[in-house]
């Protein structure tokens, strides 16, 4: 009997090194103090020890069982003191969840939106896979035109090829409706260029389409001062320059004075003091009866527009690639 309690306090002690869980603790004092337990086994087997030994050995009997009572105690305090430190400390300072954010080029684009859509413009859209007649044969493009070349359209089959600019939305629209059309179309353009700081094979523009009876030069002039002014404040400056488009006549380009150096000169300019935004003009009256419209009755301008362009100046950008790389460290600047 002697040698058994010893055994058992043994058996105990080593035991109780190896508890790793608050289950396995569990199932430790079950097994030594529960109903069926080994300490109460003890007990039990006391009737059968020799009365004179009873009350030594039921002595020792409780000495033991206080000890394993104690050791117990000691280390279930260490597993309700782990689940403790688990526990929700409510003074902590909030986590920020993360916030998502508008691309730039997606907040420079609602906010040419917002622009034109003050001045009674609305918005129209064209699919990016375009064919041959709406991105080049009826806007007057000759069959020979060097922007048909594969230089510089990616063509996916003879006829059918991504949009390098957003002018078939032009034609898209005046199929669709009758005059007067006053509409912007925003959208994403495709040209067959090895991407570097300034060139990208994919960029946006916004196109522009104002037809109606009496539409004049003058009016396209004043809408893109405007737009410039809007864009960059007051103090900026537009130029216009004579050009050519085969589908406006006259045609020209415009450039803002630019406004990190306000026409001194600068990197960004390449020391000309301006910066090329993009081409307008009259619409052209091959393109009016091309869609069906009377070119003796209504005139029109048109104009595009670079977003990407627009946005690095804006933004202070000096590189169109950093637009399409979706690098976090980048776009949470804006
Ligand atoms: N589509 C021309 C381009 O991508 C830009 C342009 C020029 C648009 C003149 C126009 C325009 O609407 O009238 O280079």
């Amino acid at each position: 009997m002697e040698k058994k309690i010893e055994q058992i306090k043994a058996s105990f002690l080593s035991d109780i090194q190896k508890v790793k869980s608050f289950q396995e603790f569990e199932s430790l004092r079950v097994s030594y103090l529960g109903k069926k337990g080994q300490i109460q086994g003890l007990y039990q087997s006391l009737k059968d020890a020799d009365p004179s030994e009873r009350p030594r050995l039921g002595k020792e009997i409780n000495e033991i069982r206080n000890l394993i009572e104690a050791k117990l105690q000691e280390v279930r305090s260490k597993f309700e003191q782990k689940k403790t430190s688990k526990k929700l400390d409510t003074t902590l300072p909030g986590r920020m969840p993360f916030i998502g954010r508008k691309h730039p080029l997606t907040q420079i684009l609602d906010e040419m939106k917002r622009f034109f859509l003050n001045l009674g413009f609305s918005v129209a859209d064209g699919p990016e896979v375009e064919t041959d007649f709406y991105n080049f044969g009826a806007l007057n493009f000759p069959e020979n035109h060097p922007a048909r070349d594969m230089q510089d359209t990616l063509f996916i089959s003879q006829d059918i090829l991504l949009r390098t600019h957003t002018s078939p939305v032009q034609i898209r629209t005046m199929m669709k409706q009758s005059p007067p059309v006053r509409i912007i179309a925003p959208g994403r353009v495709y040209r067959r260029d090895t991407p570097d700081a300034s060139h990208s094979p994919f960029f946006h523009q916004v196109e522009g389409l104002f037809v109606d009876k009496g539409i004049s030069f003058g009016d396209l002039k004043a809408v893109i001062q405007e737009f410039a002014k809007y864009m960059f404040g007051k103090e900026i400056h537009v130029r216009f320059r004579p050009s050519f488009f085969p589908f406006t006549e006259p045609s020209m380009e415009y450039d803002f004075n630019c406004p990190f150096c306000k026409g001194k000169g600068c990197k960004v300019c390449k020391y000309t003091g301006w910066v090329e935004i993009s081409g307008a003009g009259m619409v052209h009256p091959n393109v009016f009866k091309a869609v069906g419209y009377d070119p003796e009755i209504y005139t029109g301008y048109a104009f595009g527009m670079g977003v990407d362009r627009i946005a690095m100046l804006k933004y202070d950008i000096d590189d169109i690639r950093l637009f399409f790389e979706n690098d976090l460290r980048f776009l949470e600047q804006f």
